[in-house]
């Protein structure tokens, strides 16, 4: 087989489709010549943490969104990989809810056990993906050696994620407010907001999570302001929801319904973009942070180009186990296993999802709605099938936990829908789970 393909980003979902690969190969498939193309120098996408904001050491805009401290705000046994379980990993089951360090490893350990490092090259920014004449000119920059090239493709996988690039309201007053305001992108230690008032504005993960994590290491006050609802949860003393700000008068946020405070740093949690730099307008996802994305039949393949794979570009309720989902149909799409129907019909596809999606009332119908996509995926592929419902009734759990009490939720266990064993109870209340080491965390 001549063809060559790109993969944009070793990120979760790009090392998904280098595995996807690898397994055919190890299947003894004849597959494509594969090479991955991505920026850092190392994979793991945003889980390779970095202490870096703003640009990196070669100008490039910081990928990393996580901070130190964080731990998977959902349970693992909703992401667990159906061919690379937690226990093989590890060589026993751990906790559900793990920090960033040991998911990392985890992500790392099935690459390395399929040795597809050689297939990335690392430290290599994507700059322009242009298509004619039905290849692919993929034009890339060599950051340590300052080199830029060309090379050809007849496949390009994009895989550079969606939850880099900020999204970045103004608020009046921000220019003159004496205090750091910064988005949740730049956010990378919560001991900087100890003894502080701080303002947090919008209601989803990134502010429910970095004002929990700001809870736990000692901020003084913590207010969340809200554009559409608040989140309700029973807060702690020190916590309270109010609706949106409409400006800041020196430290002095005034909030919609009259109500003002005194604030000392403000946290913008108001999401990302899906942000293509290096696309063309005809190559470019344009879509809304939702489950049925624009323009990708079966949620993958551009409708205007199904050359071009979109891989990981839906909001996320699962992750890991969805793109795996995700890139082996892509890699049956590439190697001609599964085929495309025309235009017309890869869009009633997509219109179809958009429409499934709108029916939906609540999240528990969003989280069956994309565990019941995952389904169909797996099931036009030879990748492994497991308990998807288990899953989703792993992530009802969780919400139900949630609503008990959100700072105790992380400390229950759920059952693995891929070995079938129940995880151990966490040594130490997450709250006061201070050191978040892997080495600590598997002391179970
Ligand atoms: C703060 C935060 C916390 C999260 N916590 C969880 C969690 O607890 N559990 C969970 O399951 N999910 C979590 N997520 C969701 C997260 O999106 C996924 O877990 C996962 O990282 C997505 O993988 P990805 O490969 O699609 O994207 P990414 O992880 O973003 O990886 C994309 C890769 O593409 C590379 N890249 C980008 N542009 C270029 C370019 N031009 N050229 C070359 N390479 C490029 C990047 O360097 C990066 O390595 C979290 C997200 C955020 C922002
Ligand atoms: N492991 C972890 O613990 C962890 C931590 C953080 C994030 N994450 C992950 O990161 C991803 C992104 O989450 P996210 O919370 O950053 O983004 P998100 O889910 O897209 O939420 C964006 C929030 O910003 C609000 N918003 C947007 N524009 C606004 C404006 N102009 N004014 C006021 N509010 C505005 C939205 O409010 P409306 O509701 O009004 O639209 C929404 O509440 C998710 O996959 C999440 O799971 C995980």
């Amino acid at each position: 087989m001549t063809k060559r393909v790109a993969i944009i980003g070793a990120g979760p979902s790009g090392l998904a489709q280098l595995r996807a690969f690898q397994s055919a190969k190890e299947n003894g498939e004849e597959i494509p010549e594969v090479v991955c193309f991505e920026k850092q120098s190392n994979w793991g996408g945003l889980w390779n943490y970095s202490w870096r904001t703003g640009l990196d050491e070669y100008g490039e805009p910081v990928h990393g969104s996580m901070y130190r401290y964080l731990w998977s705000n959902g349970p693992k046994e909703g992401l667990e990989f159906a061919d690379y379980s937690f226990e093989e990993h590890f060589g026993k089951q751990i906790a559900s809810y793990p920090p960033r360090a040991v998911l990392f490893d985890y992500i790392q350990g099935r690459v390395i056990k399929a040795g597809v490092r050689d297939w990335i090259k690392f430290s290599t920014a994507v700059r322009d993906v242009t298509f004619d004449n039905g290849k692919f000119t993929v034009k890339v920059h060599d950051l340590p050696n300052d080199k830029i090239y060309t090379e050809e493709f007849d496949n390009v996988v994009v895989a550079s994620g969606h939850f880099s690039t900020p999204n970045v309201p103004h608020f009046d007053g921000f220019e003159s407010f004496p205090g750091r305001v910064l988005h949740a992108h730049d956010f990378r230690d919560a001991m900087e907001f100890e003894d502080k008032n701080i303002l947090i504005v919008g209601t989803s993960y990134s502010a429910e999570d970095i004002g929990s994590q700001c809870w736990k290491y000692g901020a003084k006050t913590i207010t969340v302001s809200h554009r559409t609802a608040p989140m309700g949860h029973k807060w702690p003393e020190n916590w309270e929801e109010v609706p949106l700000l409409t400006r800041m008068e020196g430290k002095t946020a005034h909030f919609k319904d009259g109500t003002s405070k005194e604030i000392d740093a403000v946290i913008l949690c108001t999401g990302y973009q899906h942000h293509f730099p290096y696309l063309t307008d005809e190559l470019r996802l344009k879509t809304a942070n939702r489950l049925a994305t624009a323009d990708l039949y079966k949620g993958v393949a551009y409708v205007h180009n199904p050359a071009l794979m979109y891989i990981g570009m839906q909001d996320q309720w699962f992750t890991f186990n969805m793109f795996d989902a995700q890139a082996w149909w892509a890699r049956d799409v590439i190697m001609g296993k599964i085929s495309c129907p025309n235009k017309s019909d890869m869009e009633a596809d997509v219109s179809k999802r958009v429409k499934a999606e709108d029916d939906g009332q609540d999240d528990y119908d969003a989280i069956w709605y994309q565990g019941n996509y995952i389904k169909e995926l797996v099931s036009e592929t030879d990748y492994p099938t497991f308990d998807v419902e288990g899953a989703c009734n792993a992530f009802k759990e969780w919400k139900g936990h949630k609503k008990i009490n959100i700072m105790t939720f992380r400390d229950n266990a759920y059952k693995s829908v891929i070995t079938g064993t129940m995880a151990p109870k966490h040594h130490t209340p997450w709250k006061d789970a201070m050191d978040d080491s892997l080495e600590v965390y598997l002391q179970n």
